[in-house]
């Protein structure tokens, strides 16, 4: 299934970005690889939660996406923010010519030869974060793309072409506050649009929690197990 961002699904990924520390966790994870006067590329950077959170231990950051809603939420987060060394660009991430001292990929591609055309345009390091397992196979409740690459592809790749690097494993919390009930059915609907009512429901009754909070009522939990990986240029 491809990811194709809908106003609903921003609004779930902001609502998560509020509540949990995912991104803090992840920028705190890989920040001993960056220095002060770098500048970064994220490839495919959604709502660029993790820009937001690495701007303060880096001299600029470029996100690029092809798709412009999220971009222009990500600079309105930006300058609510007062961040002002974050731009970004609407496009192709093949068609971005600029060398960075690190491009980060986090959670973008496949295929294989993205990150390779990525890794030309990093002087220095190309930091790409992957689900350890395959994401979709269950209810995962943010399981949305089974063809996305995972750790095993990603080093079994770059030990067949040859290229040095870290990795790193990482598992933060990674779960879905809800609005409602009738939120949380929509949440699991749109990762998984084939369930049948029956197994929705058998999924929200064992899963679903009460946070006793009046934003976010409900709490979908879920754990993320990364691979992060630092790949020499
Ligand atoms: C799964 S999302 C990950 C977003 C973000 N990196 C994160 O961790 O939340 C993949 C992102 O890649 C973007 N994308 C897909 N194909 C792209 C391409 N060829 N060039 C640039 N961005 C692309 C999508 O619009 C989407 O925002």
């Amino acid at each position: 299934m491809a990811f194709i961002w809908t106003k609903q699904r921003i609004d779930w990924y902001l609502d998560a970005s509020r509540y949990r520390d995912f991104h803090q966790r992840l920028a705190d994870t890989i920040r001993p690889y960056l220095l002060p006067q770098d500048r970064l590329c994220d490839m495919g950077c959604g709502l660029g939660g993790l820009d937001l959170a690495l701007t303060p231990m880096v001299n600029h950051i470029t996100c690029v996406d092809t798709d412009e809603a999220v971009l222009a939420n990500l600079r309105q987060n930006a300058a609510e923010a007062g961040i002002a060394n974050l731009t970004t660009i609407c496009g192709d991430a093949r068609d971005i010519r600029e060398v960075f001292d690190v491009v980060l990929m986090v959670f973008f591609g496949p295929p294989p030869q993205m990150m390779l055309d990525c890794l030309k345009l990093a002087s220095r390091s190309l930091i790409r974060v992957a689900n350890a397992k395959p994401e979709g196979a269950a209810l995962q409740p943010n399981g949305h793309s089974k063809k996305r690459e995972t750790v095993p592809d990603i080093a079994a790749l770059l030990d067949r072409t040859g290229l040095t690097y870290q990795l790193l494993r990482s598992t933060f919390e990674f779960g879905q506050p809800l609005r409602s009930e009738a939120d949380a059915a929509a949440f699991i609907r749109c990762n998984s649009p084939a369930i049948a009512d029956g197994e929705l429901q058998a999924f929200l009754a064992e899963n679903l929690v009460s946070t006793g909070r009046c934003d976010f009522p409900f709490y979908l939990p879920g754990r993320k197990e990364l691979g992060i990986f630092i790949i020499d240029a």
